[in-house]
C-alpha cells in the first residue's frame, strides 16, 4: 500500500510540472554532461520543452563564421528542437543555451568541448587582448581550454610569477584586483601531456580606479534654445571623465544610444569625440535633428554611465 501511495505522488507531481511549464531540457548525442567532440565532426543537441524554444550558441569571429554551421529544427507536439552542429571547431567551444521564446529565463544549458590537438585554447593567440578591470572587483581572464584535460597556468609577467587565481575551465581565471599594481602583462600557458605542445594567450590588464561618482554632464545648446520648424539643430553633451563612458539620449522621438539606435529618420547621433582640455579627458556626444518638426519640441536629456554603474543625467 505504501509503495502504491509513493508511486501515485510521483505521477501527480510529474503532471503538475508538465502542466505549469518547466525548464527545457537539453540532451546530447551521447548523454554526456559536458561532451568532448572530435574536431571536424558533427554533433546534435536536442532540446525538449513544453512550448517553442530557441538556441543561443557561441559566436565565432566574423572571418571564421562559416567554419561551423548551426541548423535548427523545430517540432511541435511534443515541442522539440534539434541543433545540428556541423564541423565542430575550437571557436565554438562554450555554453549552448536552449530557452523558451516566451519565458527566456526558463532555460537549460550544456557546455561543449572539442578534442583538437592543434588548438588548446578557445581563442586564437595572434593578438594581445586588452582587458579592463575595476579596482577591488573580481575580473576574469578568459583563458578557456578546448577540453577539460588541458592544463592551464597563469603567469604575471611583471614579476614572472605564477598567479594563484581561481580557475574554471568553462570561465577562465577569476582574479581579485586588489591594488592598482595588478595591472600589466598576463600570459596563459595551455598544455596537454599527450599533445607534446603548448599554446599561449597574452593579455594586458588595465585597472580602472574605483569611482563612486561621475562628473555631471553638461548640455550645450548650439542653437540657443530656439529653433524654427524646418531648421537643423544640434545639442552637445559633454562630460569630464578619464575612462570610457556610455551616453544615452532621451528625446521626444525616443531613446538614442551608440551601437543601439544611432540614427532614425532625421535624428542623428554624431560619432563620439574624445579630447583633452587642460590635461583632463572630456567626451562630447552630439545629437543632431535635421529638418525639425513641431514634434521635436520638448525635453532632451543626456544620461551618462560608466562601467561601474555610476550614472549622471542632465
Ligand atoms: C543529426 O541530425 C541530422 C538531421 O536530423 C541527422 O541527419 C544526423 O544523422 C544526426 N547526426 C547525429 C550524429 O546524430
Ligand atoms: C572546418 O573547421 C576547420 C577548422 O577546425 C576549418 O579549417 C575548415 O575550413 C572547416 N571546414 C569547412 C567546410 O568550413
Ligand atoms: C582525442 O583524440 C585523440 C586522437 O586524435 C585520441 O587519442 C584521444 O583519446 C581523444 N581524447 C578524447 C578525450 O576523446
Ligand atoms: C535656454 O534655456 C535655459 C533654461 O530654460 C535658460 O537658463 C537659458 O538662459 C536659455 N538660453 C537662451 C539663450 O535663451
Ligand atoms: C585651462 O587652464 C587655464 C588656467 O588654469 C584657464 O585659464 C583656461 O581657461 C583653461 N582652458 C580651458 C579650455 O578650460
Amino acid at each position: 500500500m505504501r509503495e502504491f501511495y509513493l508511486l501515485w505522488c510521483f505521477v501527480v507531481l510529474f503532471h503538475v510540472r508538465k502542466a505549469f511549464g518547466d525548464n527545457p531540457v537539453i540532451i546530447g548525442n551521447d548523454n554526456a554532461d559536458s561532451p568532448v567532440i572530435p574536431a571536424g565532426e558533427s554533433y546534435n543537441l536536442t532540446c525538449y520543452g513544453s512550448r517553442p524554444v530557441h538556441w543561443i550558441t557561441p559566436s565565432p569571429p566574423e572571418d571564421k563564421k562559416l567554419w561551423t554551421t548551426f541548423t535548427q529544427t523545430q517540432d511541435t507536439s511534443p515541442f522539440r528542437s534539434v541543433l545540428y552542429i556541423a564541423n565542430m571547431t575550437y571557436l565554438v567551444v562554450g555554453f549552448y543555451i536552449c530557452q523558451y521564446d516566451s519565458i527566456p529565463y526558463e532555460q537549460d544549458q550544456i557546455y561543449l568541448y572539442v578534442n583538437d590537438s592543434s588548438h588548446l585554447s578557445v581563442i586564437d593567440n595572434e593578438d594581445i587582448s586588452i582587458l579592463h578591470a575595476v579596482q577591488y572587483e573580481d575580473t576574469i581572464i578568459p583563458c578557456r581550454p578546448t577540453a577539460p584535460d588541458i592544463h592551464v597556468n597563469l603567469l604575471y609577467f611583471e614579476n614572472d610569477e605564477m598567479v594563484d587565481a581561481k580557475f574554471d575551465s568553462k570561465i577562465g581565471f577569476t582574479l581579485a584586483v586588489s591594488t592598482i599594481t595588478s595591472g600589466g602583462y598576463y600570459q596563459c600557458n595551455f598544455n596537454r601531456a599527450s599533445d607534446n605542445a603548448n599554446e599561449l594567450n597574452n593579455f594586458i590588464l588595465q585597472i580602472i580606479p574605483r569611482k563612486t561618482f561621475l562628473a555631471k554632464p553638461v548640455i550645450r545648446d548650439i542653437s540657443q534654445n530656439h529653433t524654427e520648424v524646418g531648421e537643423t539643430f544640434r545639442l552637445t553633451c559633454r562630460i569630464a571623465d578619464e575612462s570610457s563612458v556610455i551616453f544615452k539620449w532621451e528625446t521626444p522621438r525616443g531613446t538614442f544610444a551608440y551601437g543601439n539606435k544611432q540614427n532614425e529618420n532625421d535624428v542623428i547621433l554624431e560619432s563620439l569625440k574624445r579630447y583633452d582640455i587642460n590635461g583632463s579627458t572630456h567626451f562630447d556626444s552630439t545629437i543632431m535633428v535635421v529638418n525639425s518638426k513641431l514634434d521635436d519640441m520638448g525635453l532632451y536629456s543626456c544620461k551618462v554611465s560608466d562601467r561601474q554603474d555610476n550614472q549622471e543625467e542632465t
